[in-house]
């Protein structure tokens, strides 16, 4: 169920096209969003394999993720012939990877698809690890299936179109890794510089990031086990992330999991002994680069009601990955209302709000 690769491009037409000889398909077709469609298929312009291929364009962001979008995917797949020999190609964020994976995995039982991610946070996450998925019932993410994509190609030049807001969200999860990974790993990302990004250096993080991640999935494709690694931050932070939705501001996922990352840390701090100094460097460049989440202590039920109702727990307990150390997981951890109430006391104080 692993990606059967995960490739950082050198010569990214070069290896596309390889890509899809070897997959040799009778139809092949294009999947964007009315933004990738309009930035980054120019970056596809003179591949001869893809002359032919047929254009998918749908609306973009996170609204688009739905049953109506996924059924319009089917419709021109169906009507200009696709087969189970065909392929596509999914070109774009996580929205279109997530959808496009979801779309192919299901149609005539399943038919090959290669992502090929243009924003930092479907290159190091949503990309990789074949989860796909759509929104469903008022519910992220809430019909999909397990279905790894035949390739993933990684072409860090699209990076250079994404706005810093988008930028940041996908670190977040590139700290994720980091922590869950080793000090090496998560002393270069702390040391990176995002207000003046070096392209070449960003090249090098990212594909130790998504290594990170291949590795895990490889292990357990199906979150059975240690890829709820992967959650580290996740919890507290869909419920950041889900309070902002219901007041219609909402933020960025990787915002919201940077959020979350300075709540389960103290967690982990508290009731793994994950170390002080560790934890206090990470929260600096949390705070400085994401800014606050602000709310108060008159939030702390609804935020709490939102974590109780994560798809992640088991039997009404709220389930928490937390550290010992950098690269030392705790999976399936759980922590009392008091103790919650706490962290976002925690966090308050040192985020400044
Ligand atoms: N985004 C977490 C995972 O793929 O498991």
């Amino acid at each position: 169920m692993d990606d059967a690769g995960v490739f950082l491009c050198h010569d990214f037409k070069h290896e596309l096209a390889e890509a899809i000889s070897i997959s040799a398909p009778d139809h092949l077709f294009v999947l964007t969003d009315e933004t990738t469609h309009t930035l980054c298929s120019p970056l596809l312009q003179g591949i001869d394999e893809l002359k032919h291929a047929h254009q998918i364009v749908i609306g973009a962001g996170d609204i688009h993720k739905n049953l109506e979008t996924l059924s319009k995917v089917w419709q021109s797949l169906s009507n200009n012939g696709a087969t189970r020999h065909s392929l596509l190609i999914c070109l774009g964020g996580g929205m279109v990877t997530d959808l496009g994976g979801f779309a192919a995995s299901t149609f005539k039982r399943g038919i090959s698809y290669i992502n090929i991610p243009t924003t930092l946070l479907a290159m190091v996450d949503a990309a990789v690890g074949g989860k796909t998925a759509i929104n469903f019932n008022g519910l992220k993410n809430e019909i999909g299936v397990f279905q790894s994509a035949f390739r993933v190609l990684l072409e860090t030049d699209f990076l250079c179109t994404l706005d810093a807001h988008n930028f940041c969200s996908g670190y977040a999860e590139m700290l994720k890794h980091g922590l869950i990974s080793n000090y090496e790993t998560l002393n270069d990302l702390l040391a990176f510089d995002m207000t003046n990004i070096d392209y070449s250096l960003l090249k090098k993080l990212v594909e130790k990031s998504v290594r990170v991640k291949e590795n895990i999935v490889k292990k357990d494709p199906k979150e059975l086990g240690l890829r709820k690694a992967l959650n580290l931050g996740h919890t507290i932070g869909h419920a950041f992330e889900s309070f902002a939705l219901n007041r219609q501001q909402p933020v960025l996922h990787g915002y919201a999991v940077a959020w979350g990352l300075v709540c389960e840390l103290y967690l982990s701090h508290v009731n793994a002994q994950f170390p002080r100094d560790v934890m206090r460097s990470v929260i600096h460049f949390i705070h400085e680069n994401y800014g606050s989440f602000i709310f108060t202590c008159d939030n702390y039920e609804e935020l709490y009601q939102l974590m109780l109702h994560d798809k992640k727990n088991k039997g009404g307990i709220i389930n928490f990955t937390l550290l010992n150390d950098v690269g030392e997981l705790r999976l399936d951890q759980t922590a009392s209302q008091g103790l919650i109430y706490e962290t976002l006391d925690f966090y308050r104080e040192c985020m400044g709000i």
